[in-house]
């Protein structure tokens, strides 16, 4: 996902950009928001943290795009490409170093694991809406 910050700020273009430079194959791709209970439920695991609140609040606050993407070690690649939660940790170059202004607002969010990338998926597309 391109979160709502990255979305305010007018990156769209420019993280869309780093993405397909970096090799990865859009399989599926939406403009939409979330409601609350999406948010609750796509950070599901993130419940008991204290910050959960503000990150469903952020979340929901205004439009994303969603995005299935597909690369050999996706996963691991996208992680590099979008540098560590927090940007002030991210390395030179990283999409979250270039567009993202703290941990809690970090323009992007990257699945962990293949696991959760296809629940992920799952979650924002249908089968029909995937390419
Ligand atoms: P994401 O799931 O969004 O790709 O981010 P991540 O794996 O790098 O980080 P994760 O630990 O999964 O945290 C999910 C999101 O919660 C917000 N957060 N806020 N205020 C805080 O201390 C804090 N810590 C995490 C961020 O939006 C983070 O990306
Ligand atoms: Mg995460």
């Amino acid at each position: 996902m391109i979160k709502p910050d990255a979305v305010e700020n007018g990156y769209i273009g420019a993280i869309l950009d780093k993405i397909t430079a970096a090799g990865f194959r859009i399989v599926a791709m939406k403009y939409t928001q979330l409601s609350t209970r999406d948010a609750e439920i796509f950070y599901a695991i993130h419940k008991e943290r204290p910050f959960f609140g503000e990150l469903v609040e952020f979340m929901t606050r205004g439009p994303i795009v969603a995005a299935i993407l597909e690369k050999d070690n996706a996963v691991d690649d996208f992680r590099a490409l979008i540098g560590a939660t927090n940007p002030e940790e991210a390395a030179e170059g990283t999409i979250r170093k270039l567009y993202a202004a703290s941990i809690g607002e970090n323009a992007v969010h990257g699945s962990d694991s293949d696991e959760n990338a296809a629940i992920e998926g799952a979650f924002h597309f249908s089968g029909r809406e995937t390419y």
